[in-house]
């Protein structure tokens, strides 16, 4: 499988007012992922665990202060993305509310037309058409403007647009979380039919589990600008590693089997932002928590082939102590 698009190391943070004053927040903290060619990737975490930052980041809307970006094996890092003709063509993104990325001003036919032009391609009536045709709506709304029409229409026209420029990655950021519920389903099957059809390579951003059978493949948890456990859907549905990916899951009717009981695996806690000095960024909000979980930070490391995780409970023995991750899971095991 082709690498399409590569990050090493990637950081970024920003400078924040918050009650206890100004605080450095790092919205992304040495992220490291790959995404291949027509894949489908999955990135899901609570708010503000730094996903949509990460999305800016793989676009290149938002330049990390390090780390490397890897496009078609070119280094991208540091290079603006307007300079970049073949990237700001080939990569786009999808943005949670559609009404802001259209203009109000423009008609639907001018929306594509004008994005077509932006492609480099002559706009035409078949064309616009036939992207229209893909998002499944018909030639009776080209004269409408956004609002004269509904939320996931809009969407729909969103990705319409961007498809007019004949993407090869299209990164979603929360892209019906702003749509009613009723017609989310119809909007996450039309992005895998698109994906299907036009061999588009996605990258899906959700803070809602429940949509993640929408998603297949590739799936990163993130944790406070981390990415905590990565695999294949299926495994991350049926058995989660991190204690965190268990809590989500947990809150979730569809995915819960026994672990119905959310605590088991994430504590209660007032202060959800609190994080030792050196140890588990999840320390506190952590009922699985190790003594050695304060004072070491675990490494994202390879459990079995293609599934990483970010835990003391499993693999880094030397740094975790094993007899103790031992001892753990036998507790577990006898509750
Ligand atoms: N431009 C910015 N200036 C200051 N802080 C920012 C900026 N962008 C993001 N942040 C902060 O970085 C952290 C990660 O934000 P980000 O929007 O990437 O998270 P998210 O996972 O997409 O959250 P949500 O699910 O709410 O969209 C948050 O604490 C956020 O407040
Ligand atoms: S390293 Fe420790 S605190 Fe962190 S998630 Fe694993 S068990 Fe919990
Ligand atoms: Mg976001």
């Amino acid at each position: 499988m082709t690498v399409m698009l590569e990050l090493n190391n990637v950081s970024k943070s920003f400078v924040k007012k918050t009650g206890q004053g100004i605080v450095r927040i790092n919205a992304v903290d040495n992220v490291s992922l790959s995404v291949t060619e027509q894949s489908n990737v999955g990135i899901i975490g609570e708010s503000g665990s730094g996903k949509t930052t990460l999305g800016r980041i793989m676009t290149k809307l938002t330049e990390p202060d390090s780390g490397l970006i890897t496009y078609r094996s070119v280094n991208v890092t540091g290079k603006k993305r307007k300079k970049l003709s073949e990237f700001r063509r080939e990569v786009q993104m999808i943005f949670q509310d559609p009404y802001s990325s259209l203009d109000p001003r423009m008609s639907v036919r001018a929306a594509i037309a004008d994005f077509m032009k932006l492609g480099g391609n002559e706009p035409d009536q078949e064309h616009i058409s036939r992207y229209l045709s893909m998002v499944n709506l018909d030639d009776d709304i080209l004269d409408k403007r956004p609002r004269d029409i509904s939320g996931g229409q809009r969407q729909r026209v969103a990705v319409a647009r961007v498809l007019a420029l004949n993407p090869r990655i299209i990164v979603a950021d929360e892209p019906v979380s702003a749509l009613d519920v009723s017609i989310r389903s119809q909007v996450l099957t039309m992005f895998q039919d698109i994906r299907r059809r036009a061999g588009i390579t996605f990258v899906y951003i959700t803070h809602d589990i429940s949509t993640l059978p929408y998603v297949a493949e590739q799936m990163h948890v993130m944790y406070r600008g981390r990415i905590v456990e990565s695999c294949d859907i299926r495994s991350l549905i049926s058995e989660p590693l991190h204690p965190y990916t268990m809590g989500l899951l947990a809150a979730v009717p569809d995915f819960n089997k026994d672990t119905a009981d959310i605590s088991r695996h994430i504590k209660s806690t007032s202060d959800v932002d609190m994080v030792p000095e050196h140890g588990c960024s999840f320390y506190y909000r952590c009922a699985h928590a190790l003594p050695v979980c304060k004072d070491v930070d675990p490494p994202l490391a390879e459990q079995e082939k293609g599934r990483l995780v970010a835990c003391h409970l499993y693999g880094s023995r030397e740094a975790s102590n094993g007899e103790e991750a031992d001892d753990h899971f036998r507790n577990v095991e006898k509750k």
